[in-house]
């Protein structure tokens, strides 16, 4: 795939799935599994992980991954700074603006510095619209309004200058929905008003028979003024070989998407482990759908 335009295939993983579970790890670290270029920590980097407790820092997972990322010759994801979900109580209980300011500062430098020049990307906002297009409900919203959002960017910036910095969210596939529109007029105005966003992840958690939209919707967030898109979290439900080629020929035909994240290798361990939605069964054999790819590429 990398050869193919010089795009990337990744997964999501951490230290379990790495450390204690050598058949996945070998399919991670191989390079002939679709070369897995680019890693993402799947929990590992989230707020309750690193932070649980306020400036109390636990890198050890999150060291894990990127020192395995490096030591392997992989890109890391970051992922991700400012997110409602899998937030410690301590913050979402923050009331005042002055205060959560200077946590999320202070959180995002601690991260920032620390894995600057070593991640490939951030996803510094995850999940912000709602399917009626408005910013979704969050200690960030209710606190700050949307300034939260060029706060973050700056931010994650002005401690890291090399990673591209991501806006990411999941039902970004029909372009015609309020979420996407809503993700795309955002994006024109906070760029024009110096946010440095540089690209948009489409998360492409799929059900099955939608990949056909894919290209238009990566054409679409591509135009919105990033440099680049990618599909970020990529799982589709039941795995059709159609599906999982029209998608990936999608990411290979729109020149500003650099690549592609399946959420995990096998479907023993994803976290919609019932749809069988990944590349690698429940005993890590590459399933039809992997076989597809490959004949596709
Ligand atoms: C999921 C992980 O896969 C699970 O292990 C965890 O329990 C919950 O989060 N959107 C995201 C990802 O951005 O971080 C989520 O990952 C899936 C949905």
């Amino acid at each position: 795939f990398i050869a193919k335009g010089k795009k990337y295939w990744g997964t999501a993983t951490d230290i379990g799935l790495l450390l204690n579970n050598t058949v996945n790890e070998a399919i991670v670290r191989s390079q002939s599994f679709l070369i897995i270029h680019k890693l993402t920590p799947e929990n590992s980097m989230k707020w309750d992980i690193i932070e649980k407790t306020r400036y109390a820092f636990n890198f050890i997972d999150s060291d894990y991954l990127v020192d395995y990322a490096r030591s392997t010759g992989k890109l890391v994801r970051g992922h991700t700074f400012i997110w409602h979900s899998q937030l410690p109580s301590w913050v979402s209980a923050i009331k005042d603006a002055a205060t959560l300011t200077e946590v999320i500062e202070n959180h995002i430098s601690s991260v920032g510095t620390r894995y600057s020049g070593r991640v490939y990307s951030w996803d510094v906002c995850n999940e912000l619209f709602t399917a009626e297009g408005t910013m979704r409900y969050s200690v960030f919203y209710s606190v700050l309004g949307e300034t939260f959002v060029s706060l973050a960017f700056n931010a994650v910036r002005k401690y890291d200058q090399t990673a591209k910095l991501y806006i990411n969210d999941y039902n970004m596939v029909s372009n015609a929905t309020q979420r996407f529109l809503s993700m795309i007029n955002h994006v024109k105005t906070w760029i024009s008003s110096g946010v440095p966003i540089d690209g948009i992840g489409t998360q492409a958690h799929l059900s099955a028979g939608v990949a056909g939209d894919v290209q238009a919707a990566l054409s679409a967030l591509a135009g919105s003024g990033v440099s680049e898109v990618a599909i970020t979290e990529l799982d589709i439900v039941q795995a059709s070989p159609s599906d999982y080629v029209t998608v990936t020929k999608a990411c290979l035909a729109v020149s500003a998407c650099v690549g592609i994240t399946n959420w995990g290798v096998s479907d023993k361990e994803s976290w919609r482990t019932q749809d069988k939605p990944l590349l690698f069964d429940n005993y890590y054999r590459p399933k039809p759908a992997y076989e597809a790819i490959i004949a596709a590429l």
